[in-house]
Parts: C-alpha cells; structure tokens; sequence
C-alpha cells in the first residue's frame, strides 16, 4: 500500500513539474508575440540556433532597439532552450534565389511548416 502511495506521489509531482514547464513556455511565448513582432515576423526569431550568450545579446539589441520587453530573462531562458545552437538548424524556406519555396523544391512531406 505504502509503494502504491509513494508511485502516486512521484507521478503527481512530476506531473506538476511537467505542466509547470508547460506554463512557463506558454508565458514565455505569449511574451515574445508581445515583445518580438512588432518590427518583424517571428520566423526571423526561430531561424536562429544562438547559445545563451548570444541570445542575451540579440535580446538586448532588440531591446535597446525598442522591443517592449516585460520579462526579460523568461525570454532569454525560453530562447535559448528553444532555439539553441545544439538544435539542428531549419531546412531554408527559400531557394537559393529567393523565388521557390522548400515545400515545392523538395520533398513537401519533409518540408517543415511555416508557422508565422
Ligand atoms: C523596434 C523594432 C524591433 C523589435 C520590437 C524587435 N526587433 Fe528584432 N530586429 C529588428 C531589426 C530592425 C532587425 C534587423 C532586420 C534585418 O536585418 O532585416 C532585427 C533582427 C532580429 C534578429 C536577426 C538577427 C539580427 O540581429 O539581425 C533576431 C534574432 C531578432 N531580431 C530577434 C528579436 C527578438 C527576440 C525580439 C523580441 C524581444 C525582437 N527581435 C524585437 C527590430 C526589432
């Protein structure tokens, strides 16, 4: 009885760590539409594969520039797990010249969505 008490604990408390990253991406996300579109479109933003370092640049650049940012380090941490130089980089959503789109140039199953 005392295990099944204990699984259930465990499974309650890694729930709510899970649904609290959950919160904490939607707060941050919600944040960058706020902060980030006003000048550009945010595939500007998640064409980028920055470390930490440079995401605190490019968030402070941005921010000099004019970006009415709120929460400053809820970006920076969301940006820079999200769209950290580990992960690979975006297949380009334009040909070399600038006139075909990937989805027609290749494979449209592989091609990645275009999100903004
Ligand atoms: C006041 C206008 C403005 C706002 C608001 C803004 N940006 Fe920018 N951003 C720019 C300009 C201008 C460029 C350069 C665009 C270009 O080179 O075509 C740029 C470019 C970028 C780039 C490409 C790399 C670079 O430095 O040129 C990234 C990444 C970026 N912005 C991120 C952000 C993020 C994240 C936010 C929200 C915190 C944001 N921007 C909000 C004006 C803005």
């Amino acid at each position: 009885m005392r295990t099944v008490i204990v699984f259930v604990a465990a499974y309650v408390i890694a729930f709510a760590a899970a649904s609290g990253d959950e919160a904490t991406i939607e707060r941050a996300k919600s944040e960058e539409s706020f902060a980030c579109v006003q000048c550009h479109s945010l595939r500007i933003v998640h064409s980028q594969r920055l470390s930490k370092t440079a995401w605190t640049k490019e968030v402070d650049k941005m921010i000099g520039w004019g970006a009415p940012v709120r929460d400053r380090q809820l970006l920076i941490d969301y940006l820079s797990e999200e769209f950290s130089d580990a992960k690979p980089m975006p297949e380009p959503d334009r040909s070399k010249d600038g006139t075909k789109r990937s989805s027609i140039i290749s494979d449209p199953a592989k091609a990645p969505a275009l999100k903004d």
